[in-house]
């Protein structure tokens, strides 16, 4: 038969079918996802494709001289039944009749914003782990004895091409009612993440929800999003900070909770499942969303706390060698690690990539991909703990470095975590040192209008991580710190208003009144501390990479999103660089942990990533200290930072 020229978009991908070919065989062969919870019967409408180029008449009639083909009259029906929107198409009905260009929409979104919309990326993010068939049984008769379990396994493997299917344990009390009550028409939700498929929920009818949720567990926010596994459409988003704070701000302290409590691991995996159950049940809540087709999870994490929320004791994690318990990724049913999830539902844990190295750094690399760079790139994730990654053109290192909570806003006088009321922005007048300052939730300064009432509800309540390092790097513009970073006696009479002393040492008052804001010598300590971490870090990264310059440096994660690069390369956090060149990258981790609740393909990309990472354990390098030592200076005292001088 004649044949035609067949175009995907957006993703490129093209062939020559034989006329009268379904669109929907044809993707499948090029590898284009489409989905189909039918099989293809026309009903459940999720192969919906339109025409970029090209046409196909109405209904298959193409395809047929007297009239509708048998395709042709599902298409029909499903159109009188559900309604299909003007311009699209059942890809399974619809069949080739000539040259055509087909979209496949694009319901791909993250939290409101388009997720990197390159074709390729976007065609391999549509391989969840679980696939939902419909199918329709005959009815068991007395001379084929097969069970009825064993039918339903037979007939998803003949309609949707798959092998060795299997039935979870704990379907099978109820699975001959499903299919009685559905009338033998029934939606499995097939997992294909394992050894073999398995059919982990099944539903009377068709149904094509279903919801996966992909968790950053961090040590100090746990954030999550409900999304569409067919779709990848985010339907909720919600955070809460980590109940386990109570046992301990940092991770050492949490490990050493464990430790020394009988009862320790216990309560600190009991405090974070609650948490993560919690927010299920918001998402669920806010999502309209039943908990029964929630059927897969990923999570990503730091490895303490990715011990902890499994159930697993940290406490080797705590002294080198620093062995794990797995490094390998976690395939684990929900219900088995204490989740209030239906027991079919899935987890994934990425895997974790070194003793200090999590799946959380895992994900930041699924999501920003430095090794599809030429350029050298480095990508810091700061947090309590700072994750480094570190691509050279060749080779990809990665370390975590413990810069402790001062960046997050803990552990200074004035400092408060990221909200409303707290301070975020801040410069200092060159000729009074008076301070103006931007507090987040309002749009103006505090010297102009509308500024008191817009504070009217929170109050000026604190200042945060990025309104500390801009603070501190004002204070050296403005003269009053020195390169050593001590605030220094005051001289002028500008000077004496803004500079008291405290105890042995100086303050900057950045503000008078309630509360009375002020910046002590401890508090321009604890970021020095902090920063030095940071950079030490990165040095030693540079120095395993056999790297002077960076070409690009990502700043990812809520601090990364709200710092300005300015200030950033003003104290020495990381390493000189053009300002152009510094760019922040949002919650990476909580964008890895997405792409690998969509696909399976990325599952395998980051399974195979971690394997060729050089893991460098900051703790043993002896170099370290010395970076470390240098860069208490500001920017640095070993280092020139020419760029950002200039
Ligand atoms: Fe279900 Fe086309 S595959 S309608």
């Amino acid at each position: 038969p004649q044949d035609a020229l067949l175009v995907f978009q957006p993703s490129g991908r093209k062939g020559r079918f034989p006329i009268g070919t379904p669109i929907l065989d044809a993707a499948r062969e090029l590898g284009v996802y489409v989905e189909s919870v039918c099989g293809g019967r026309g009903i459940c409408g999720k192969c919906q494709v339109s025409v970029a180029s090209g046409k196909f008449a109405k209904f298959g009639i193409e395809s047929s001289e007297e009239g509708l083909s048998p395709k042709g009259f599902k298409e029909e029906r499903y159109d009188q039944k559900r309604g299909l929107e003007p311009g699209m198409r059942l890809s399974c009905s619809a069949t080739l009749q000539g040259d055509i260009v087909i979209d496949i929409p694009d319901a791909f979104r993250v939290a409101g914003q388009t997720i990197r919309k390159d074709a390729n990326t976007l065609g391999m993010l549509r391989d969840p782990a679980i696939r939902l068939c419909y199918v329709e049984l005959d009815q068991p008769d007395m001379h084929n004895p097969m069970g009825d379990g064993d039918r339903l396994c037979r007939a998803i493997e003949e309609q949707f091409d798959l092998e060795n299917l299997r039935i979870q344990h704990h379907l099978k009390a109820e699975l001959q009612k499903i299919l009685r009550n559905g009338n033998w028409e029934v939606t499995a939700a097939v997992h294909l993440d394992g050894p073999q498929p398995e059919i982990v929920a099944l539903y009377e009818g068709l149904s094509d929800e279903m919801g996966g949720i992909a968790v950053d567990i961090g040590s100090t926010t746990i954030a999550a999003h409900l999304t569409d596994l067919s779709t990848g459409e985010i339907l909720a988003s919600a955070g809460v900070a980590n109940p386990q704070i109570r046992f301990g701000e940092d991770l050492m302290s949490r490990v050493s909770y464990v430790m020394m409590n009988e009862r320790g691991l216990d309560d600190l995996n009991t405090a974070v499942l609650k948490a993560v159950n919690d927010l299920i049940g918001q998402l669920l809540d806010m999502s309209g969303r039943k908990r029964s087709h929630l059927l897969d999870c990923v999570f990503v994490a730091n490895p303490v706390m990715h011990h902890l929320f499994l159930g697993w004791d940290p406490t080797e994690i705590g002294q080198a060698p620093f062995a794990l318990v797995q490094s390998t990724p976690v395939h684990v049913p929900a219900y088995e690690i204490g989740l209030d999830l239906p027991k079919g539902t899935q987890t994934y844990l990425l895997p974790l990539i070194a003793g200090h190295v999590g799946a959380d750094a895992a994900a930041v690399l699924l999501a920003e991909r430095p090794q599809e760079n030429v350029e050298p790139t480095l990508i810091v994730d700061v947090g309590t703990n700072a994750e480094i990654a570190l691509w050279n053109g060749t080779q990809l290192f990665a370390a975590s470095s413990p810069t402790g909570p001062a960046f997050e806003g803990a552990e200074t006088s004035c400092g408060q975590r990221a909200a409303p009321g707290a301070i975020e922005r801040i410069r200092i007048n060159r000729d009074d040192l008076s301070c103006r300052y931007k507090v987040i939730g309002t749009e103006q300064w505090s010297d102009e209008d509308g500024f008191d009432e817009a504070v009217k509800t929170t109050g000026v309540t604190g200042i945060c991580g990025s309104g500390i390092i801009e603070i501190i790097g004002e204070m050296r513009l403005a003269g009053i710190l020195t390169d050593d970073g001590i605030i220094r006696a005051p001289e002028s009479e500008a000077e004496k208003q803004v500079l008291v002393e405290h105890g042995r040492t100086w303050s900057f008052v950045v503000r008078e009144g309630t509360p009375r804001l002020v910046v002590t010598q401890n508090d321009v300590r604890a970021i020095q501390l902090a920063k030095a971490a940071l950079y030490a870090g990165v040095k030693l990264l540079m120095d395993h990479a056999q790297l002077e310059t960076l070409g690009k440096i990502k700043l990812a994660g809520a601090f990364g999103s709200y710092i300005d690069p300015a200030y950033a390369m003003l104290l020495g956090l990381v390493p000189d660089c053009t300002v152009e060149n510094v760019r922040a990258v949002g919650n990476a981790a909580g964008q890895g942990a997405l792409r690998a609740l969509l696909s399976r393909g990325e599952r395998r990309s980051i399974e195979e990533t971690a394997q060729t990472v050089t893991k460098i354990e900051t703790a043993l390098e002896p170099a370290f200290q010395q970076h470390f030592v240098d860069a208490m200076g500001i920017p640095n005292s070993a280092d020139a930072f020419p760029l950002t001088r200039a």
